[in-house]
C-alpha cells in the first residue's frame, strides 16, 4: 500500500502544494524571458531521477530571475513527485474539514520559504526550532529564497548552517538557495562557514543568472 499513488496525488495537485508565492504561480521555464542558464537546465534534468542530490545556489543581480527559476525547478520536482510518496498522498488527500485560521501547515516534500520569513518567525519568543526541523524530516527539496538578506550575526549564520546540515544529513535532500551576491562576497554575506560549504562543488552547484533586472 505504501507505494500506491492515490488518485488525488496528481502532478498539478502536488505543484500547488509547494508554498510558492502566488505571484510566481504561472511561471515556467518556457515563460522565462531569457535563455535559461544551461548548467541549471542540465542540473534540473539530471537531479529529478537521481537519488543522491546536490544542492544549488542561484546568484545574480537584483531582478535577474533567480526566484523565478528556482520556483520553476521546485515545481518540476513536485510534479515529478520527488520526495516521500506517503507524505504526498497524505497532503494531497481530500479534506473533510475546512482549513482553520491558525492551523499548522505541514511542509510538503518540495517546499518554498523566504529566508526573511524564517528569520521573522525565529524572532518570536515562541519559535519552536526543534519543531521546525522535525517538520523538515518529511521534506526532500527545500528552497530558501534570498539567503543574503538580514545576515551578518553569528546566530543567523548558525541557523543557515543548520539548514545546510539538514541537507547533508540525507543524500536525497537538497536545497535551492538564491542570493544576489557573487561567490567572492559570500563569506561576508552569509558567514565563512556557510560560504565555505556553498562553494564546495561536491555539495553545491553555483549557477550565475546573468543580465540586468527583468522588472
Ligand atoms: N520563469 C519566469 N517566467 C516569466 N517571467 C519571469 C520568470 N522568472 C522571472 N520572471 C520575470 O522576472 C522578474 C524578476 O524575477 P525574480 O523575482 O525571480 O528575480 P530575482 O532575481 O529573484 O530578484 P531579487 O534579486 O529582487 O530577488 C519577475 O517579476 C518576472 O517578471
Ligand atoms: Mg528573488
Amino acid at each position: 500500500m505504501d507505494n500506491v499513488v492515490c488518485a488525488w496525488n496528481t502532478p498539478d495537485h502536488r505543484a500547488q502544494l509547494t508554498n510558492t508565492p502566488r505571484s510566481f504561480g504561472g511561471f515556467s521555464f518556457a515563460s522565462y524571458p531569457r535563455t535559461v542558464p544551461q548548467d541549471f537546465s542540465k542540473y534540473v534534468a539530471s537531479t529529478s531521477a537521481s537519488n543522491s542530490r546536490r544542492s544549488v545556489v542561484l546568484h545574480g543581480t537584483q531582478g535577474s530571475g533567480k526566484t523565478g527559476l528556482g520556483v520553476c525547478a521546485l515545481s518540476t520536482f513536485a510534479r515529478q513527485g520527488v520526495g516521500s510518496l506517503f507524505q504526498w498522498n497524505v497532503l494531497t488527500a481530500e479534506r473533510t474539514t475546512p482549513v482553520e485560521k491558525d492551523e499548522q501547515v505541514f511542509p510538503s516534500p518540495c517546499w518554498f520559504e523566504r529566508w526573511s520569513s524564517i528569520l521573522a518567525r525565529n524572532r518570536k519568543t515562541d519559535w519552536d526550532e526543534v519543531g521546525w526541523f522535525e517538520s523538515l524530516d518529511d521534506v526532500t527539496v527545500l528552497m530558501l529564497d534570498d539567503v543574503g538578506v538580514e545576515t551578518g550575526t553569528p546566530y543567523r549564520e548558525a541557523l543557515l548552517l543548520r539548514h545546510l546540515e539538514w541537507a547533508e544529513d540525507d543524500d536525497r535532500r537538497m536545497l535551492i538557495l538564491t542570493l544576489n551576491d557573487p561567490p567572492s562576497k559570500w563569506p561576508k554575506v552569509v558567514g565563512e562557514r556557510v560560504a565555505d560549504r556553498m562553494i564546495e562543488q561536491r555539495r553545491f552547484l553555483a549557477v550565475h543568472v546573468p543580465g540586468e533586472s527583468l522588472r
